[in-house]
């Protein structure tokens, strides 16, 4: 009989992992909670949301789920894999203590100083005075640092700065004003590190790992890497940048480093790898790791895996990653986001997207912030929904995806022009 699959998330990233497994062909029936409307038309939506871990475990083993994936960071650090697995049910994911890896940069920092493993130099603070202290001896150095809130702040928490006045301020604002509530109980102050960012992507079991591939984020809502940060704007695989030797050193140098350290330190680390690094003129550095896939590089990275996911995932739950690989799509794939006029800030919703139906048969849309009237798609999120293409290399995947991104439209629609520029200059 075939199997049930439960997808915990909402997002495009979300619609990317439902959009892949529903090729599985061990599948037959898929859940997702709370889903979108993009998802609705590949899988059953459940009216649960992803931090109602009890609610989600009592539906999970009422309906005989036999495998949930957990999207968003959030019910991994509440311990969803914890207590789905205390009851037996199988999930992916790592466990709370495990998910301390992107939930604690204090956490992070540490192991890496531990075992070795390549990051940005760093203190550890839970004094104001003493960081700011340290910032104003470190700024006479020459160079900006970097000042990260311990706790998760929906990618908030980081800030660079050049000058005292903006290290004062950033330190007064996570330490005095609490602005990040707990998560900046402690504070890191790093040095800023130059060079371009890849997200690095690996899938492990605890003990042995499948590496998937590697993407470039766009972090910055306008073209050029201007203006401030967003969820993420678009992306593209294979940058690069990383070098088949650059990914072999990121293997040897973090991911196994890493693997073995959770193990070491008693808390293995099952689920997603996602290496946030900084390829320097030193080799790469870690900046931070997310217990989780990326949005939106999943978006581009689904389409990129060649076989079926679902027996990758229920070996790295089992512990049977051993015998693995995940081949891979030739070519390349390019996702463009189209956000809400606002976006990153307060922004607009319920304008009625037009065009979606006019696009190549070959062209993915992934949803994240939509919602469904009368039949008709509506915005209703930040960061609305994701164009995907691939192509046989970057630059054909990039003209095909802004080809059909054109043919779509929405009252106050931005999108940057210039996803996997950096990768063709
Ligand atoms: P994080 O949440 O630690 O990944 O930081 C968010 C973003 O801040 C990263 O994606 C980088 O763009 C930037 N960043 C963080 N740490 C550093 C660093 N040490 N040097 C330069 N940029 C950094
Ligand atoms: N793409 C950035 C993130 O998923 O955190």
């Amino acid at each position: 009989m075939g199997k049930k699959v439960l997808v915990i998330g909402q997002g495009g990233r979300e619609h990317a992992l439902i959009w892949k497994l529903k090729q599985s062909p061990e599948i037959e029936k898929l859940y997702a909670a709370p889903g979108n409307p993009g998802i609705a038309a590949l899988a059953e939506c459940i009216d649960i949301k992803g931090e109602e871990t009890d609610k989600l475990l009592k539906w999970a083993q009422e309906n005989d789920i036999d495998l949930t994936v957990v999207g968003p960071e959030t019910p991994l650090m509440a311990g969803i894999v914890d207590k789905f697995s205390a009851a037996g049910l199988k999930i992916f994911g790592p466990t709370a203590a495990a998910a301390r890896l992107e939930g604690s940069k204090v956490f992070a920092k540490n192991l890496f100083k531990k075992y070795g493993i390549p990051t940005a130099r760093f203190e550890e603070f839970d004094d104001h005075d003493a960081a700011r202290a340290f910032a104003h001896d470190l700024l006479k150095e020459g160079g900006p640092l970097v000042i990260k809130v311990d706790g998760l702040a929906a990618g908030k928490g980081v800030v660079i700065a050049s000058t005292q006045e903006e290290a004062d301020q950033a330190l007064a604002s996570m330490m005095k004003d609490k602005s990040f509530g707990t998560a900046g109980d402690k504070i890191i102050i790093e040095e800023f590190l130059q060079g371009e960012e890849v997200s690095f992507f690996a899938i492990s079991d605890g003990r042995d790992f499948v590496p998937l591939i590697a993407a470039q984020d766009h972090k910055q809502i306008y073209d050029g890497d201007q203006g401030p940060n967003t969820g993420g704007m678009g992306a593209y695989v294979n940058p690069p940048v990383f070098t088949r030797q650059l990914e072999q050193e990121s293997i040897e140098k973090v991911i196994k480093p890493v693997i073995a350290a959770m193990e070491a330190e008693e808390c293995p680390y099952k689920g997603v790898l996602y290496a946030g690094l900084m390829i320097t003129a030193e080799g790469p550095k870690v900046l931070e790791f997310n217990a989780r896939f990326g949005d939106p590089e999943t978006q581009a990275v689904m389409p990129m895996i060649k076989g079926d996911l679902l027996p990758l995932l229920e070996a790295a739950v089992n512990g049977e990653l051993k015998d693995h690989s995940a081949p891979l799509e030739p070519g390349n794939c390019v996702c463009v986001v189209l956000a809400s006029r606002g976006y990153p800030g307060p922004y607009e919703k319920g304008q009625l997207i037009a065009g979606m139906d006019d696009l190549e048969e070959e062209t993915i849309i992934f949803q994240a912030g939509t919602s469904l009237k009368d039949g008709r798609i509506y915005t209703d999120g930040g960061r609305v929904l994701a164009v995907v293409c691939r192509g046989a290399d970057i630059g054909s995947a990039r003209d095909k995806v802004y080809q059909e991104v054109r043919k779509i439209s929405f009252e106050g629609m931005h999108y940057r022009t210039d996803i996997a520029g950096k990768a063709l200059l």
